[in-house]
């Protein structure tokens, strides 16, 4: 075989070992849909009614010269503040993965603008329900 044969064999065969079950189920949100990732736009509305679960995916895409994506603190989220991320995840493309892969609350911003023009976003990730039995 050759030597990147066998590279690739051995990432497809990571991937496969290292995704748990749940992940099948996974989603992949597009935040604000067809708005994307932009100023005025009313992300509290675009959160509501949705259920994050571990394992899915927040894609966020933007204007990569004029935003980022970046985790604070519930505090820092309430002020606007991004001196201080928790992460960043932001790669420079303005196509940014946000795996939700902890229960508990993401506090997301845009840290350029500090949420400019509203330009925050806070999801709560839950245990995926449990599969229907089967018959
Ligand atoms: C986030 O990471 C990107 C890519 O490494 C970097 O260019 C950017 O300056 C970082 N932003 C902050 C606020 O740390
Ligand atoms: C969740 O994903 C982040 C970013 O990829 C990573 O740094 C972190 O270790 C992951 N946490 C768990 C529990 O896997």
């Amino acid at each position: 075989m050759a030597r990147s044969t066998v590279v690739i064999a051995a990432v497809v065969l990571a991937f496969l070992v290292a995704v748990p079950v749940p992940e099948v189920t996974a989603k992949k949100y597009l935040v604000g849909d067809k708005k994307f990732w932009n100023p005025n736009v009313n992300y509290a509305a675009w959160v509501q009614g949705k259920h994050f679960y571990l394992g899915d995916w927040l894609y966020f895409v933007f204007y990569r010269d004029q935003h980022n994506i970046l985790e604070v603190s519930k505090t820092d989220y309430e002020r606007c503040i991004s001196n201080h991320p928790l992460r960043n995840y932001t790669r420079g493309a303005g196509r940014d993965i946000v795996p939700l892969n902890e229960t508990r609350a993401y506090y997301l911003l845009d840290g350029r603008g500090g949420c400019f023009h509203g330009m925050k976003l806070s999801v709560t990730v839950e245990t995926p329900p449990p599969p229907p039995p089967l018959m």
